[in-house]
């Protein structure tokens, strides 16, 4: 069974990433830099500067992230024997800034009969007394999904190197109407009215995707509720529950509850902001939508899995996640390593209350380096414009904003269009003409431009507002055959275009990974790509505009971003 568990992940991770299947596992696979036609899947560089990941295998989720006494920890889905899906252990990283991390030895290895084969993704909680325990899913010896917890061994030990796992795990076992294969990814703990303790478990029940809720007084007895937290028949299991409290910034500031999901069926995060109602210990959606596509998106692109924890030493809630390869499972043997991490992001309410907004921690901005600092170019129909100032466009930080002469060449929108905003930047591509827009910016470009990842919008007039579609294509991105380039894409709710005028545009650029964050954080895309040019020559970074109107780039700043310290030890 459990090498029927793994196939069908691997099926599953690889299946949706391929394009075509058309890798084969036999490919000869050459070292770059040679000719611009070879293989140069495995060059180095396509492992990133400043990303996390570790220096081989492959990785999954961040699992348990937490600040305990000055020191930030980061578990991960690891497995130590390969670079695909399988065997998976929590490995450990600590960090006193986000940015640089410490490899440890695995926190978490399949030992026991309730983890012998697989310890699965979970997270911490600090209980009283400043003690922090790990809750995780366990793949016991009969391949059921049993919840598990593990204590740090010597809490004197900064870096809490050492767990150990009690003898009465497991703690909470798939009985009753629960299915013994979709009941996983505990969240953190918090605690209700009654002072007694919750957790959520992702689930699937009865065909619906569940955040199944459960109660305790000693984080150890468990006893399910009722009802779930939350469930909808709009998508099946649902993957790493994350439940906490959003904030919009100022003293004040409204509240929302926040319940997100990763969907197995799409490979995407999707979130809901509600009430907790605490009698009924319920969550209530604000937009129960039967249909997963109406949801909030934490990131339009390659990102999955996410976790939450609150740093209560900069009191901010931070956010990580996984963002799987696009080459094929070849690939990745190959190269002897898979998957990374986002940037950590906070996260935190629009003060309209209606949706979560995302930027990328503050301590990224310690790796900048010679600072470009453009203003005022006017980008007219057509116009393509390299910034050549910045040296490496291959590992950098940009941040434009563009400036709307007029909105009056606004195409209209066709309301069906709201539920596949990915197709419509297939179909309105970089180079389609359009009225406002398409605009942005060109990454990783080939000196002929033939390769690019194209960042832009293109703004819409619906009834009484504007909307604005952000997409990353990435069918350019590479002449690579055999890779996964999909177009990704979705709707900003951008506060009052009309008066502003203005739609901004961060991007994080790190060799094999491009982190996208529109109009101040309402919209993300991150996207994988493998360009020949990283290689073989040089990238670069071009601003453009195909709309019919002009577009202005207000200011633009870019940065080289030096190398972070990661896992090097
Ligand atoms: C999400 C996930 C989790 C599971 C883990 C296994 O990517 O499938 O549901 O615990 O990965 O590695």
């Amino acid at each position: 069974m459990a090498v029927a568990v793994s196939f069908f992940f691997l099926f599953l991770y690889f299946s949706l990433f391929f394009e075509n299947g058309e890798v084969e596992a036999n490919q000869r696979v050459f070292l770059c830099p040679q000719s611009p036609k070879v293989n140069s899947i495995v060059s180095k560089q396509y492992r990133t500067a400043y990303h996390f990941q570790p220096p081989k295998n492959w990785i999954n989720d961040p699992n348990g992230p937490m600040y305990y006494k000055g020191i930030y920890h980061l578990f991960y889905q690891y497995n130590p024997n390969g670079s695909l899906w399988g065997n998976i252990i929590w490995a450990h990283s600590v960090s006193t800034d986000l940015i640089n991390w410490i490899r440890l030895e695995p926190a978490l290895e399949r030992t026991t009969p309730s983890d012998n084969n697989g310890c699965w993704s979970g997270s911490t909680t600090i209980l009283a007394r400043d003690r922090p325990v790990v809750l995780y899913t366990g793949i016991d010896s009969n391949n059921r999904e049993v919840q598990n917890i593990a204590y740090p061994v010597n809490l004197t030990d900064p870096y809490l190197r050492k767990w150990t796992k009690p003898t009465y795990n497991p703690l909470i076992q798939p009985v009753g109407d629960l299915n013994s294969t979709e009941f996983r990814d505990p969240t953190t703990g918090w605690v209700g009215k009654d002072g007694l303790w919750r957790i959520a478990v992702g689930a699937e029940l009865g065909g619906k995707g569940a955040a199944i809720l459960y109660k305790s007084i000693d984080f150890v007895h468990w006893i399910r509720a009722k009802d779930p937290l939350h469930s909808s028949s709009a998508s099946g299991v649902w993957e790493c529950p994350d439940f906490y409290l959003a904030v919009a910034d100022g003293d004040g500031g409204e509240t929302k509850y926040v319940l997100k999901m990763s969907l197995r069926e799409t490979l995407m995060d999707y979130y809901m902001l509600g009430k907790y109602d605490k009698e009924r210990d319920i969550f209530v959606p604000n937009n129960a939508a039967n249909d997963y596509r109406l949801w909030g998106r934490i990131d339009f692109g390659n990102f999955y899995a996410s976790k939450s924890f609150f740093d209560s030493q900069k009191h901010r809630r931070i956010l990580f996640a996984w963002s799987n390869e696009s080459d094929s499972a070849s690939d990745d043997v190959a190269k002897g390593w898979a998957g990374i991490h986002t940037i950590p992001r906070t996260v935190w309410l629009d003060s309209s209350g209606k949706q979560l907004l995302q930027w990328p921690i503050e301590e990224v901005e310690s790796l900048r380096t010679d600072e470009v600092h453009l203003q005022d170019i006017e980008l007219n129909t057509g116009a393509v414009s390299e910034v050549r100032e910045l040296k490496k466009a291959s590992q950098a930080d940009v941040e434009a904003e563009f400036e709307l002469h007029s909105l009056e060449r606004a195409e209209p929108l066709d309301p069906n269009w709201l539920l596949d905003p990915q197709k419509l930047c297939e179909e309105q591509s970089a180079s389609a003409p359009g009225g406002v827009g398409p605009f942005g910016l060109l990454l990783l470009a080939s000196d002929d431009l033939v390769e690019h990842t194209a960042v832009y919008f293109r703004v819409y007039r619906s009834q009484n507002n504007y909307m604005v579609l952000m997409c990353s294509d990435q069918r350019r991105s590479s002449l690579r055959p055999g890779l996964y380039k999909p177009t990704y894409g979705g709707f900003l709710d951008v506060v009052d275009l009309q008066k502003e005028r203005r739609i901004s545009l961060r991007t994080l650029i790190d060799h094999s990974v491009i982190e996208s964050f529109g109009g101040g954080g309402r919209g993300c895309i991150t996207a994988r790509v493998y360009p020949e040019a990283l290689c073989t020559g040089s990238t670069h970074l071009h601003a453009f505009n195909n709309g019919s109107t002009t577009v202005k780039i207000l200011t633009l700043k870019a940065w080289n971003m030096r190398k972070a310290k990661i896992n090097e030890n």
